[in-house]
């Protein structure tokens, strides 16, 4: 089945609460931590993912932007976080594979997420280890982008890595998702879909995650 993860990044921070139940049939929650270095922004960190764990059952999908990330990985599994997912770009070969390490020790489920520059055989040497490989489809640091339609070549190599060396590994795209981006990545090989403005901006949230889902009509 086809997995929504909502990004809190659209959400209203001062009623965070009632927006995480309004997308509770989603399953998943996707939360954006930015440093303000490897992306321009700055959004939110430990002390946010925390409150959030303490009222939702979803399976908690972090995207740490963040350079060097094996200085924080943990503490995000810590912190409450299921899939714990950082920047290929963002540290040398060793400190994404202590990044990695680190989240395996903790009992979380590492993830790895590529840039729109970013090949997808670069994360061949690290594909045993993962939980979740995610394609950006826009430019991390910001919600509301339009989707660049290089990324469905990207999900369909990565795909045919997947299913040949670690099937369990899930595949993930973020930015740009809406109900026409999503039908064209679920048939690139994604089987979960990061949505945020498009999401949050529905009035009836419940029938739009179907929606984005291919399960109703437009
Ligand atoms: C962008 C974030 C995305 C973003 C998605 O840097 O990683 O998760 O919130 O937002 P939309 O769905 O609006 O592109
Ligand atoms: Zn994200």
């Amino acid at each position: 089945m086809i997995k929504i993860s909502p990004s809190l990044l659209s959400a209203d921070f001062t009623r965070l609460g009632e927006d995480i139940e309004s997308v509770k049939s989603a399953g998943y929650l996707h939360f954006d931590v930015m440093d303000g270095i490897f992306v321009p922004n700055i959004s939110v960190g430990l002390p946010v993912l925390e409150a959030v764990r303490r009222v939702t059952d979803a399976v908690l999908d972090a995207h740490l932007m963040i350079v060097e990330p094996v200085r924080y990985a943990g503490r995000f599994v810590r912190a409450g976080a299921d899939i714990v997912a950082f920047h290929i770009e963002a540290d040398s070969r060793d400190g994404i594979s202590g990044a990695i390490d680190d989240v395996l020790r903790l009992g979380g489920r590492p993830g790895l997420a590529i840039k729109p520059a970013t090949p997808p055989e670069s994360v061949a040497p690290y594909i045993d280890k993962l939980g979740m490989v995610v394609v950006m489809a826009v430019e991390p640091g910001y919600s509301g982008q339009k989707f660049m339609p290089e990324a469905l070549s990207k999900l369909r190599a990565l795909r045919a890595m997947i299913d040949a060396r670690n099937p369990g590994c899930e595949l993930e795209v973020d930015g740009g998702i809406n109900a026409e981006t999503a039908k064209l990545c679920v048939e690139a090989g994604a089987r979960v879909l990061v949505s945020g403005s498009d999401l949050f901006s529905a009035p009836d949230r419940a029938a739009r995650i179907r929606r984005l889902r291919g399960e109703s009509a437009p």
